[in-house]
């Protein structure tokens, strides 16, 4: 084994688009793990929109600190332990950060390290039954309440939430209608996430899309991009629909000089008596284990399939991140060591 260890560390607060210059690649020696402790080899890393968030400012969690690695969830293999719980050989899953080697007593500040289950790929954990898939459970079982032949709206559709969001609601005996970028993207999220239809946002008029699919309205939208996006999907709304605002990633590199658009079609959840609501998915963290079982269950019925996209190399971190806001991904965006 190498003596080195190498972290992406946060250099500077990102402004827009983050650069290779907001972080700095450290060469430091091997932590070593003491009493109570285990030294963990990263084999793969998982990139969220969230991670921009976290190197901004202050959010539901507190911002990276300047010089500290960059905060990411990962997996990895236990290579020596001193601690009870763990042994070396058991792949391992924890918010690790952006660093090659890890010693850890078994919490980060998330929450407890988790042994992987035998029968789940690193893949799978970090994907469909980590955050992104208990996202899309949660936000549209929960907050979305999608009823059968309910019409269900989701944005960021050829994504690693939304493209799980489309196939419950499909499992669920729902109409989709999904929202993603470009002619591919679309034929993938109609052709193998099982969509009714796919509005190209990039192509032309979102809202009168939206109209032309769906003219009685939309039950459920559920919002990975906000601005625009948002804006034409509350113009389209059915009485009593339900919102979920996921995320709005179209917003994530703004700054004070660009600022993200504002709502114009707010007044129409008046109007169609209808509940916009946020949440964050560690909230359901007492749940996951159903969600899992939930997932696992519709992927042994053929009824949701799965899409990674995987990059290589821990010195393509920072590029793999800006990935998510150039939409270049498709389905969950990893990165193996
Ligand atoms: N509330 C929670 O607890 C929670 C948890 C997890 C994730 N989220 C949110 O869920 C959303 C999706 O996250 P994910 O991890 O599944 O990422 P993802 O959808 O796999 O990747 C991001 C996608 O966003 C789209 N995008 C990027 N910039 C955009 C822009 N300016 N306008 C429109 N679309 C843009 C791109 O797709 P196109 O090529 O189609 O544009 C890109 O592939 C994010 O908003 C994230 O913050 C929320």
């Amino acid at each position: 084994m190498t003596s080195m260890n190498r972290r992406w560390l946060l250099a500077q607060r990102p402004q827009g688009m983050v650069k290779d210059s907001d972080f700095t690649l450290d060469t430091g020696p091997m932590p070593v793990p003491g009493e109570g402790e285990f030294l963990v080899r990263l084999t793969h890393f998982s990139f969220d929109p969230t991670q921009r968030g976290w190197l901004g400012g202050d959010t539901y969690l507190p911002a990276v600190k300047i010089g500290d690695p960059v905060r990411a969830g990962g997996i990895g293999v236990v290579v020596e332990s001193h601690h009870e719980g763990f042994k070396p050989g058991q792949l391992v899953q924890g918010t690790f950060g952006w660093q090659e080697h890890v010693v850890s007593n078994g919490y980060t500040e998330t929450g407890p390290v988790t042994i992987l289950h035998p029968g789940i790929t690193p893949e799978q954990a970090l994907g469909v039954f980590g955050i992104t898939g208990l996202t899309a459970y949660f936000g549209l079982t929960d907050l979305g309440q999608p009823k059968p032949g309910d019409t269900v709206l989701v944005s960021g559709a050829a994504g690693a939430t939304g493209s799980v969001v489309v196939q419950i609601a499909k499992a669920m005996g729902c109409t989709v209608i999904g929202i993603a970028g470009g002619p591919d993207k679309c034929g993938w999220v109609k052709g193998t996430a099982g969509a009714d239809a796919c509005i190209d946002y990039r192509a032309g008029n979102v809202a009168r899309a939206i109209r032309e699919l769906a003219p009685k309205g939309v039950h459920v939208v559920f919002e990975n991009v906000g601005g625009e996006i948002l804006d034409a999907a509350l113009a389209n709304l059915a009485m009593r629909a339900r919102i979920v605002l996921c995320g709005g990633i179209s917003s994530y590199n703004d700054t004070g000089e660009s600022r993200s658009h504002g709502l114009q079609n707010y007044m129409n959840i008046t109007v169609m008596r209808a509940r916009m609501e946020g949440f964050i998915v560690l909230d359901y963290a007492k749940r996951f284990g159903e969600g899992v079982q939930a997932l696992a269950a519709l992927i042994a019925q053929g009824k949701l399939k799965t899409a990674e996209d995987i990059a290589e190399g821990f010195e393509n971190c920072p590029a793999t991140l800006r990935r998510l806001f150039e939409g270049k991904n498709l389905g969950k965006q990893l990165l193996k060591v």
